[in-house]
């Protein structure tokens, strides 16, 4: 078992548990990711790692409410454990010396670019960070990514903080204001694929971490397979991160929606038992 040993509630539905998980916090690198189940019935959900220490044995993960899973997990509170927490998985993000880093992120994604943004600054780069939500309410961690970029520029969709803008807006001004040597797109499918088009023109590589459905996380399934390039990669071992000019994106979206009426079901089947219970 896998002890929460706190919980932030960072919005109302993007929620932090830091687990008591020593092994995994031992050779977790930014950009990989664990699996959990909240218990032994439960379905396996792919979690990116946003933070570690190995001194303590802890692990960060950063998780929004999106479907039955993702909810029964928003009920746990510090001191409950988790059945299963499996990691690190994945390869981690590629982090040297490219010059200048634009590090794009959206939504609960902010959880997992500041560890990223942060290693590319330790390795000597210039660090530009875009951070988007939906609004102001929907953001978080704007001082730790201010702390780990040399610029930090913020935007909402409806202009509540920072500029009313989608994060494509102050990408392209960027690319078109200075050299940049590599972008880090991390978010919702829809903006990954959105940056890779506006960064393609200027033929800066792009990198995206991608989120499809994933189920044992060790290339044995192939329900992660995604088309890069002229290649089927498993994301859960090839990636998560690729390429975001290669990508084939409408694949992507077309394959995360393949459960979706299983998925409505599923979180209706347990919103009315907890209702029963209640
Ligand atoms: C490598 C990787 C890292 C991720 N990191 C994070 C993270 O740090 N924080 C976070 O909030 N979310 C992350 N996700 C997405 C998260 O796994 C899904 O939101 C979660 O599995 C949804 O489960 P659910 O039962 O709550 O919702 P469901 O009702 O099952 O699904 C809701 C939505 O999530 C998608 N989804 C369903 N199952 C999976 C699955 N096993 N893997 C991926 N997507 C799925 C569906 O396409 C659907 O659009 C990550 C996904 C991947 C692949
Ligand atoms: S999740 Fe099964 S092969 Fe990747």
């Amino acid at each position: 078992m896998y002890r929460i040993v706190e919980r932030e509630d960072l919005t109302p539905e993007i929620h932090l548990f830091r687990i008591d998980a020593p092994a995994v916090a031992r050779k977790a690198l930014p950009g990989q990711f664990v699996i959990l189940r909240v218990h032994e019935k439960g379905e396996r959900i792919p979690l990116t790692i946003a933070d570690y220490d190995r001194d303590s044995g802890f692990v960060t993960v950063v998780f929004m409410e999106a479907g039955k899973t993702t909810q029964e997990l928003a009920c746990l509170k510090a001191g409950d454990s988790l059945a299963n927490f499996v990691g690190p998985l994945g390869i981690p993000t590629e982090v040297e010396k490219f010059g200048t880093v634009v590090c794009v992120s959206g939504g609960f994604a902010a959880a997992i670019v500041v560890p990223v943004a942060r290693a590319m600054k330790a390795a000597g780069n210039k660090v530009i960070s875009i951070m988007g939500a939906r609004c102001k309410d929907l953001l978080f961690w704007g001082d730790r990514m201010e702390a780990a970029s040399h610029e930090l520029i913020i935007v909402t969709d409806d202009g509540t903080c920072g500029r009313k803008a989608l994060v494509t807006e102050p990408l392209k001004e960027l690319l078109e204001r200075e050299k940049v040597d590599r972008v880090i797109a991390i978010g919702p499918t829809i903006m990954m694929k959105f940056c890779a088009k506006t960064t393609q023109p200027f033929g800066v590589k792009t990198i995206v971490s991608l989120n499809p459905i994933m189920l044992d996380g060790t290339g044995m399934c192939g329900v992660c397979r995604v088309s890069v390039g002229e290649a089927t990669k498993f994301a859960c071992v090839d990636g998560p991160d690729f390429d975001g000019h290669l990508v084939n994106w409408d694949q992507l979206i077309a394959r995360r929606c393949i459960y979706l009426e299983e998925e409505s079901c599923s979180l209706e089947a347990w919103k009315d038992h907890v209702c029963q219970r209640a």
